[in-house]
């Protein structure tokens, strides 16, 4: 790990359809258009950032990640999809053109989620199966990248003559996977096919032992997957002015979307199933604050739902994104970031809103604390 810890890490944004300053209720957000899209990726490209998770909340990932990619040089969209939903044929069709397009600045973030999302989709597959299912899918998929023709039999695919595109030569013959999820199914996933492992952020000793996880498993196989962090930000000049923020989130928020979301973590997923990456952020939220929420009072202070001095998972309360945040002034942030470094993190991928305004003080404030200096115009 000492070796990963003196190399500044990768840092990737977020690039959302919904933006503003509390977006999860009415008058905190934007509505973003194309000129948005345009502003949020020329600042990717001129900002220390190589790239964005594009999730499955707002428009197309497709749409929106080809959009802000022909806007821009050398921003990477990081697509969030599932596979089956499109065929795994289609899929590599879509990907190697892609690929092509925009010269390999194709990242795939493969999502499990939760089984109702699923059935939406017509498929009535719960997780441990889901994740046979991605077994199959992702091996076919690879093996089209990889300009293979496909026949394959297995028990969720029966695939015949297969080829992805070929009319065009594949940019690369590997398009890189990122993965998430801690169930044992998804961590067996990951352990073959993962380039990357994504989490959100724990505890940093927790952490640490999920990566060796991750690691051991994937070394079973012979691989090495990079490990990734996702966590939102609320920052500020100090540590006092960071928890302001967080409190006045905390109070814009209206008791529907609170008592909406204590809902979802009592049944522990936010489509109702069980998520085990969720299930470990809330176990943090003191039972003092989700006391105080389920009668009715709203706890005067963010820190009240705090894990500790930076660590915030009471945004699983407000935002339907990451459940967890790291909430603190410049020189804190920058140096709870440098511990998960250690502790083996070599991608972080952030977000502050509104998402524009966050990407540059994130930039401007800490970034040089990793040495990357956004580019003079
Ligand atoms: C970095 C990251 C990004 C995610 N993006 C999405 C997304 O765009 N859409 C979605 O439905 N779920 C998303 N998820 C949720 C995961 O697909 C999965 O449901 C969750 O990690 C729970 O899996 P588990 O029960 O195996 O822990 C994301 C998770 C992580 C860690």
């Amino acid at each position: 790990m000492a070796s990963t810890a003196t190399r500044p890490p990768e840092f990737m944004w977020y690039f959302v359809t919904h933006d503003g300053p509390y977006p999860w209720e009415p008058e905190g957000r934007r509505r973003i258009q194309l000129e948005d899209v345009r502003a949020l990726a020329s600042a990717m490209d001129r900002l220390p950032y190589t790239g964005a998770l594009i999730s499955t909340t707002g428009h197309n990932t497709w749409v929106l990640g080809a959009a802000a990619a022909a806007m821009t040089k050398k921003f990477t969209p990081l697509l969030a999809i599932r596979p089956q939903f499109i065929s795994a044929a289609e899929l590599a069709n879509m990907a190697v053109s892609f690929d092509d397009l925009f010269e390999g600045r194709l990242l795939i973030n493969v999502i499990n989620s939760e089984s109702p999302i699923w059935r939406q989709h017509g498929i009535w597959l719960e997780n441990d199966e889901r994740h046979e299912l991605h077994a199959e899918y992702w091996d076919v998929f690879n093996r089209l990248v990889a300009g293979e023709k496909v026949t394959h039999k297995g028990r969720y695919l029966n695939i015949e003559n297969a080829v992805a595109n070929p009319w065009i030569e594949h940019y690369r013959p590997h398009i890189p996977l990122w993965f998430s999820g801690s169930s044992p199914g998804a961590l067996q996933v990951v352990a073959r096919f993962a380039d990357a492992y994504l989490t959100f952020a724990e505890p940093v000793e927790q952490l640490r032992e999920k990566v060796s996880t991750v690691l051991d498993l994937a070394g079973e196989h012979e691989r090495r997957p990079r490990i990734g962090l996702r966590a939102s930000l609320i920052i500020g000049e100090t540590d006092a002015d960071a928890w302001r923020k967080a409190d006045r989130l905390l109070h814009a928020t209206s008791r529907a979307t609170l008592e909406r979301k204590l809902g979802v973590i009592t049944r522990g997923g936010n489509a109702g199933g069980t998520s085990v990456t969720q299930s470990r952020i809330f176990a943090h939220i003191p039972d003092a604050g989700l006391e105080a929420i389920r009668s009715g009072r709203v706890p005067d202070s963010a820190r009240d739902l705090a894990a500790d001095d930076n660590l915030w998972p009471g945004i699983s309360l407000l935002q339907q994104g990451p459940p967890m945040a790291l909430v603190g002034g410049y020189d804190s942030i920058a140096e709870r970031l440098k511990e998960y470094q250690a502790a083996g993190v070599e991608i972080f991928i952030l977000d502050a809103l509104p998402l524009l305004e966050g990407a540059y003080e994130f930039a401007e404030h800490v970034l040089p604390k990793f040495n990357l200096v956004p580019a003079q115009a």
